[in-house]
């Protein structure tokens, strides 16, 4: 029985039946077909995605009831009038405000209400303003940018100079960024389709118990419910993975369950709610097994089993180099000490989505929002038991993923659901249910010890690191070789002696996250460098200078660096800002960092593009990674115009699986570097035709190839003459400034980027970058108990609000990287690799305390901030 309430929305009179309890975000996304508003967090009104006008102000939709707008006038981005919605979205665009968009709509929408209060407001009145609003992405720098160039523009004044003709080195406004601010451009939730049937899933609520019985009767009974199905129902291998197919996409009964992400029954019904009503009368029982919660309890003897595929360790990752117990014996300096680091959530502001559907020649189309749209392919055929070609898959570039997206979250099954239907299904996940089930940053605790000469040069490293991967592989074991190879930072350290565990648990899995292991091991090495330095007595810069990699250096896996080491730059580049905040007499921090770009380590790395010459006059460039808001797209397209010479607006970027492009995960800071040979490869065929006397029409049809490969590393460890772990790397320093009061005032950030193919972009990754590192560093913390999240609210998570952001400064260096396109090398994951240390140096310097555990809330900097304090322990399910 639905209730009817009559309201004014972007001026047109409604009269809708709603449903009894439905928020006026439901309303307006499902029954008006309003898109600007997002779901990031409903109902939790944490986020600011859903942000609408109700008479005038500002309200988030999502926790608003629809009822409460019976009578009133409603206004969102749609009704907002052509002239202001142009200058918003152009803004936006020019100040390259827009990274994924997820956020923008209701940013801009918040724009528009403030600077029809107040048309020239400062800098902290636009971030009070925006407070509500989260932003995974950006760091606020550049929407500030945009809402200050929103402001001049409604006053009148002249918009800057054009941003270039969209060649390497322009700051070409990001793809599609206007009609991201407007949220005009669909993400997988926004797609329709008719006759579309919603999914919902169960979830386990415990994280280790034999799933002893479903009944799924009194769902299916539900009046709107097309189909349940379980894993009996699965017609393929239900098992999956990146590495490991060790991740049941259903599980089955008598099986175990082994964290309270995983899914046990799967739902499709004519709408969202009466899916969700189903899932919730699906009846299981559960006998409760004790959980294992800590990697030392899964290695202990006799420990239970927690993944039938693979024992509880789930890999060693050892670099061992010289002598260091000698070396050790002979410093003038030795430090030890053990650094914890904490698990945290990718929080990306759009949840997992996927829309899947069968074709009438049989094949299904998948909308995915993944990392790598072929990995999705290979995975969702095998489990629904057809051949890849059955499987078509097309991205849809993603809310925000850093990482987070890599593994299959729901598009399996909703694939299944699909099949089993035979009607197009869209399966979302609650913010909640985002939360418990994809993989997290790994908590790892690292054990250091480190000596250095009387002049301060290091000698040696011994490391211990453990890290708790949670329920399933992922790349777990990736993510602790990884922390293994950047064990030593970007230092020139000659005795090494590293062991890094990765290590199953009934926690949330972990897996990739922007950093991909090199934040933790940069947080213990960095802290011993502070410790050295102060043993010896030599100012932090400078220890750090005495001991920066340079070309011909070895780096901790044993690659000599041959080419484009510009960490030198980065510390000269700080030093005005480092000597005269300590010249102020301010509590200042220093840490450099080291970030891999590739994979490397052995493996086989692809870059593939197609561009097809369209009959319309366009150019179509295909290429396997995924656009995620870090601008991918923008950039090859750069490096297509450079090449061509053709104008930007001819390019037109596009992702699936037409072409077989499969280049793995879009992963390691690499897909500017191989996508972009790639591009740059096939584009250098164009212009030979072009250069020959070819008008683009007369070339319609043609389709220019080009397949990378990188296949020169070699493994970690590998008893080799000549050790190559990574093509490439990035490099950087950070200086982290407090005030008075011990509170983050300012971050400056000297990156070598190799080539800034478009400075905006650019910065926005490391200003992004450096947000999310101040959350690690301060606030952002996911701990968990019996395997669950004690909490779920967002600000209780921990990212950092507008107005907790300092003022950041980045500073980008160019040494260019000879393998990479342009010189270019990947920058999307080093901007927060050194921030956490360089906090925690700063905080000694305030208060004398050197921190060894993350998130460091015991700080005055962390005080400060609005967000990370967990006020609510739900009782939890126990087995
Ligand atoms: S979806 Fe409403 S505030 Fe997040
Ligand atoms: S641009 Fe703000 S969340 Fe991605």
């Amino acid at each position: 029985m639905g209730v009817e309430i009559a309201f004014s929305l972007n001026g047109t009179p409604r009269r809708i039946v709603v449903r009894p309890g439905a928020a006026l975000l439901e309303v307006l996304r499902e029954q008006c077909g309003v898109t600007s508003v997002k779901d990031g967090c409903a109902p939790q009104g944490q986020c600011g995605s859903c942000l609408a006008l109700v008479d005038g102000n500002p309200k988030v939709s999502c926790a608003m009831p629809a009822t409460a707008v019976h009578g009133s006038v409603v206004l969102t981005l749609e009704g907002v009038s052509a002239e202001e919605r142009d200058l918003t979205a152009r803004a936006f665009a020019a100040a390259a405000g827009v990274q994924c968009g997820f956020c923008i709509p209701g940013i801009a929408l918040r724009a528009k209400w403030l600077l029809d209060r107040h048309p020239a407001p400062s800098r902290a009145q636009i971030a009070r303003a925006i407070d509500v609003h989260l932003c995974r992405c950006t760091g606020y720098v550049k929407i500030l940018d945009a809402i200050e160039l929103l402001a001049r523009a409604r006053r009148g004044e002249a918009w800057p100079e054009p941003v270039g003709r969209g060649r390497v080195g322009d700051r070409l406004a990001r793809r599609h960024a206007e009609e991201l601010a407007l949220g005009q451009e669909p993400f997988v939730a926004d797609l329709v389709r008719p006759g579309l049937l919603h999914g919902a899933l169960v979830l386990s609520p415990h994280a280790r118990a034999r799933l002893r019985h479903l009944d799924v009767t009194r769902a299916r009974a539900l009046p709107g419910v097309v189909r349940v199905a379980t894993a009996a129902d699965v017609p393929g291998e239900r098992w999956y993975g990146l590495l490991h197919d060790d991740w049941p996409g259903l599980v089955a009964v008598g099986e175990e369950v082994r964290c309270v992400g995983d899914v046990v029954a799967a739902v499709a019904a004519e709408d969202r709610h009466t899916a969700r009503e189903a899932a919730r009368l699906v009846e299981a029982e559960y006998e409760g097994l004790a959980p294992v919660l800590d990697p030392a309890a899964s290695l202990a003897e006799h420990a239970p089993r927690v993944n039938p595929r693979h024992p509880n360790l789930l890999s060693r990752s050892v670099i061992r180099r010289g002598d260091v117990d000698a070396a050790l014996a002979a410093s003038a300096h030795v430090v030890a000490g053990t650094w914890q680091t904490q698990r945290i959530e990718h929080l990306y502001l759009e949840p997992e989505c996927a829309l899947a559907e069968v074709l009438p020649d049989g094949r299904v189309r998948l909308y995915s929002q993944g990392q790598g749209i072929f990995d999705d392919r290979r995975q969702v055929a095998r489990f629904l038991g057809v051949p890849e070609e059955r499987v078509h898959v097309e991205l849809v570039p993603n809310g925000g993923a850093f990482g987070g997206k890599e593994d299959m979250s729901v598009q399996a099954q909703t694939a299944l659901l699909a099949w089993l239907t035979g009607r197009p299904v869209m399966l979302q996940l609650s913010r909640d249910e985002s939360i418990r089930l994809h993989p997290k940053r790994h908590p790892v605790t690292l054990h250091y010890t480190a000596g250095c000469d009387a002049d301060g040069r290091l000698t040696a490293v011994r490391a211990r690191l453990v890290g708790d991967s949670g329920a399933y592989a992922s790349v777990g074991g990736k993510v602790l070789e990884r922390a293994a190879g950047h064990a030593c930072g970007p230092y020139r350290v000659p005795h090494v002696d590293v062991e890094a565990l990765a290590v199953y648990t009934n926690n949330p899995p972990c897996g990739a996250m922007r950093g991909f292991g090199a934040n933790q091991a940069h947080f213990a090495m960095e802290g011993c460098v502070d410790l050295l330095a102060k043993a010896a007595g030599i100012d932090p810069w400078d220890m750090r200078w005495r001991n920066a990699l340079e070309v011909g250096d070895r780096f901790c896996t044993g690659q000599i660096l041959e080419k484009s080491v510009g960490l030198k730059q980065t510390l000269l580049a700080v030093r005005p800002a480092y000597e005269r905040a300590r010249a102020e007499g301010r509590a200042v921090g220093i840490a450099c960092g080291i970030k891999n770009s590739g994979i490397g380590n052995g493996v086989a790395e692809w870059g593939k593009a197609r561009l097809v010459v369209e009959t319309d006059g366009t150019v179509s460039l295909y290429n396997g990674y995924t656009e995620m808001g870090q601008g991918l797209l923008t950039v090859l397209t750069q490096f297509a115009v450079e090449v061509t010479g053709l104008p930007p607006h001819v390019f037109r970027a596009k992702v699936d699986t037409t072409f077989a492009l499969g280049c793995g995960q879009t992963t390691g800071s690499r897909a500017t570097l191989f996508g972009g040979n790639a591009v740059l490869s096939a584009a250098r065929k164009l212009r030979a035709d072009l250069d020959a006397g070819h008008a683009l029409a007369d070339l319609a049809g043609r389709v220019y190839a080009a397949d990378v490969v990188v296949d020169d590393t070699t493994a970690l460890g590998a008893d080799v003459p000549r050790v190559k772990t990574h093509t490439s790397f990035g490099f950087a320093t950070q200086v982290c400034v407090l005030d008075g009061e011990g509170r983050v005032a300012k971050v400056v950030a000297a990156h070598d980027v190799g080539r800034a193919v478009n400075p905006a972009l650019c910065e926005g990754q490391i200003e992004g970058s450096i947000h999310m590192g101040l959350g690690y560093a301060l606030t952002e913390d996911l701990p968990c108990e019996d395997g669950m999240p004690v909490t779920f609210k967002l600000r209780e998570l921990g990212v950092l609000r507008a107005q907790d952001m300092p003022d950041v400064e980045v500073i980008l260096v160019e040494e260019p990287e000879p393998e990479g396109p342009f010189g270019a090398k990947g920058v999307g994951e080093i901007g927060l690799v050194p921030t956490a240390a360089a906090v925690a140096g700063a905080l000694e310097a305030f208060d004398g305390i050197r921190r060894y555990r993350l998130p460091m809330k015991d700080s005055p900097a962390a005080r400060a901030m609005s967000v990370g304090r967990i006020r609510r322990q739900p009782a939890l399910p126990r087995p």
